[in-house]
């Protein structure tokens, strides 16, 4: 959150700069046409505001975060969703769905060139690849159905999947967690006990 507010500053600021840099040189073009003839103003040194600018730019690339921290974001929400579908916290599982999509969609904003998928487009092979399942998971889910969330589920993984092998990473192979690392978020209350 405080990354993306932070970038957005930035595009902005980049934004104006270069907005400034064009309407300050304008003048500039203009003056050393009606002073033909007379000796030239000197032209203002342009050469700190674009290094200001090279700087900008270089930040901007430094907040987004790396791909595979985008990817370690999609593997928790992944595994969160088994097991509140397995549970049958629907709310919870609906919610996880559209953290997943979020996440996807974020890395197609982000990366969509990304040299793993070359020559195909990351921003094109992504949403073909991951568009059917997904809509197929929130329906299961909407359903409130619990053989169809399964498979769906598994539908989903494979599609995950799918995506590495062509990215050339047939290593992380995408599946139904066994065991829940981050079970401290439930779809309703959970009695805690007090005793030491
Ligand atoms: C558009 C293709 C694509 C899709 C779709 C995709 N991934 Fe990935 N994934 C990659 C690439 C490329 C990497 C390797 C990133 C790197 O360079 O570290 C990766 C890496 C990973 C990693 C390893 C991260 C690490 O460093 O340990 C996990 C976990 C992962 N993906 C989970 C998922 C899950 C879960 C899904 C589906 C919900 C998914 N991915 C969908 C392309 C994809």
């Amino acid at each position: 959150m405080r990354q993306k507010f932070l970038l957005t500053g930035a595009v902005t600021f980049f934004f104006c700069a270069s907005v400034f840099a064009e309407s300050a040189s304008a003048p500039v073009a203009a003056s050393a046409k009606t002073s033909a003839g007379k000796p030239t103003q000197a032209t203002p040194d342009n050469t700190s505001l674009q290094r200001e600018i090279e700087q900008l730019k270089r930040q901007i690339k430094q907040l987004r975060p790396d791909i595979t921290e985008a990817m370690l974001g999609l593997q928790i929400r992944h595994a969160r969703l088994w097991f509140a579908g397995e549970a049958g916290d629907w709310e919870l599982a609906a919610f996880q769905v559209h953290g997943l999509q979020d996440g996807l969609d974020g890395i197609v904003e982000n990366y969509p060139e990304h040299a793993a998928l070359q020559p195909e487009r990351l921003g094109d092979i992504l949403p073909a690849m991951m568009g059917a399942p997904m809509k197929t998971l929130r329906a299961a889910v909407d359903n409130k159905n619990k053989a169809e969330f399964e498979r769906a589920f598994d539908g989903v993984s494979a599609a995950c999947t799918g995506c590495h092998t062509v990215a050339g990473f047939t290593f992380l192979q995408i599946h139904r967690p066994k065991t829940s690392l981050l079970d401290n978020v439930s779809g309703t209350p959970v009695a805690t006990s007090t005793a030491k």
